[in-house]
């Protein structure tokens, strides 16, 4: 059986095998993917992860795409992207990421597989169950399109908590924290060596949470916030009054999954006459000059990359020759983390939630466990750590642990049936 953690930001594959659970390498002897697609038009072939966001640094002619699994339960799924001379929808764009990873742990195993144990964030959409359930009903319907008989779904702490319990030696009362690219989860899990063996774990289970914030939010701020405004963000139209000019092409080049959404004709069309009527437009120029050349994906990660920098720095100097030749942008970690305290809040208040609902105070809890790259922003880790005093702060394999303990669960599920 295989397990897939098919995260926003990068994926992971897991098998349960006679010798344990276990990572397959996947890229270059690399137990993580990239969750990014590219359509090569000029070598008319479809490449993924690491190689796609190479051949897409690389000019090669073609279409990315990342962060596809932000799309599950919204209705940009059944939504479809020019490429090339076709349109492909995003849906079938997640079922060849899924078909690959599955081709790809068929060849580790040597045989064909088709049971697989998805992780899935304790809320794929928050506040609505029905579109919830959809999600979860859209990504199992993917994974049969792509030959998966039997799916079974996780939930993605649930599968940290098994990965973390592996290395326990008394019982002990963890919170689990998994702070990804697009959501944060989080669970209260009874841990212990011994019930490594149970088969059913719902009476370990004491609380699940979960909230629709992640890495991919901090960066939208960052580049809304800092970066936009370079390109004409929140200007206003030559006349018309004090009217703005419309905010969705910004917005749509600041959220991973919707770049893609901005190569089509019509959106073109349209904003060569926002250029026209601005009232700046020598920036609006630059809006323009990243969606003619699809530079997009470049200017997200690059925020990205000072994201992640302000980690460890107070100031980070970010240069964009393809926006502007001479265009720096400075990003200083105080605004940044003032900008994003309300999602800051809102992730802690979700801990705090879930810390509630377990019936156990938060001064019990022994243990915090992080995993997810958000994990590692400084002020994150301070949300969570103030949520439950006490706690010892264990860090896990923070691209790894989920799809690991998606392994541990794969060999459960073969053992109860
Ligand atoms: N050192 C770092 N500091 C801050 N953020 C980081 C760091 N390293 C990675 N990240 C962020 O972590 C996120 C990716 O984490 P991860 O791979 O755990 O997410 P995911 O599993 O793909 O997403 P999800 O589980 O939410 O679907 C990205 O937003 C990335 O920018
Ligand atoms: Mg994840």
């Amino acid at each position: 059986m295989i397990a897939i953690d098919f995260g926003t930001s990068n994926s992971t594959v897991g098998l349960a095998t006679p010798q344990g659970p276990r990572l397959i390498p996947l890229e270059t002897g690399n137990l993580t993917i990239p969750s990014a697609i590219f359509f090569n038009l000029e070598d008319d072939k479809v490449q993924f992860g690491r190689e796609a966001i190479a051949a897409y640094t690389n000019h090669y002619d073609g279409r990315l795409l990342r962060s596809l699994k932000s799309v599950l339960g919204s209705s940009l799924i059944e939504e479809s992207t020019e490429i090339g001379h076709e349109r492909i929808s995003l849906k079938d764009i997640i079922g060849k990421f899924l078909a690959h990873l599955k081709a790809l742990a068929q060849l580790e195993a040597g045989a064909e597989l088709d049971e697989v144990v998805i992780g899935r964030p304790v809320f794929f959409v928050d506040d609505d169950a029905r579109l919830d359930r959809m999600a979860q009903q859209q990504l199992e319907s993917i994974a049969k399109a792509c030959g998966f008989k039997q799916v079974h779904f996780q939930y993605e702490p649930i599968a940290a908590a098994l990965d973390y319990e592996s290395s326990v030696s008394r019982e002990e009362i963890a919170l689990i924290a998994d702070i990804g690219g697009g959501t944060s989860d989080f669970s209260v899990v009874r841990v212990s060596p011994r019930a490594q063996r149970k088969t059913d774990r719902r009476s370990d289970i004491l609380a699940n949470s979960g909230v629709h914030i992640g890495g991919t939010d901090f960066d939208k701020w960052l580049s809304l916030g800092q970066v936009m405004p370079h390109l004409g963000y929140k200007t206003h139209y030559r006349k018309r009054g004090e009217l703005e000019l419309p905010s969705s092409p910004y917005f749509d080049l600041a959220t991973w999954h919707r770049i893609a959404l901005l190569y089509g004709r019509k959106t073109a069309s349209e904003l060569k006459e926002m250029h026209l009527l601005a009232g700046k437009p020598d920036l609006v120029h630059r809006l323009l000059r990243v969606v003619r050349e699809r530079s997009g994906h470049q200017l997200a990660s690059d925020v990205e990359g000072a994201k992640i920098a302000l980690s460890s720095a107070h100031e980070v100097s970010l240069s964009l020759p393809y926006v502007d030749e001479h265009l720096q942008v400075t990003v200083n970690s105080l605004d940044f983390e003032q900008g994003v305290a309300a999602l800051t809040e809102k992730i802690g208040q979700c801990i705090r939630d879930c810390v509630r609902a377990s019936g156990v105070g938060a001064e019990q809890i022994d243990t915090l466990f992080l995993t997810g790259g958000t994990s590692s922003l400084p002020f994150v880790r301070q949300a969570c750590a103030s949520a439950v005093p006490h706690a010892r702060m264990v860090e896990g394999d923070k691209f790894g642990s989920v799809g690991l303990g998606l392994a541990i669960e794969a060999g459960v599920i073969r053992a109860r049936s």
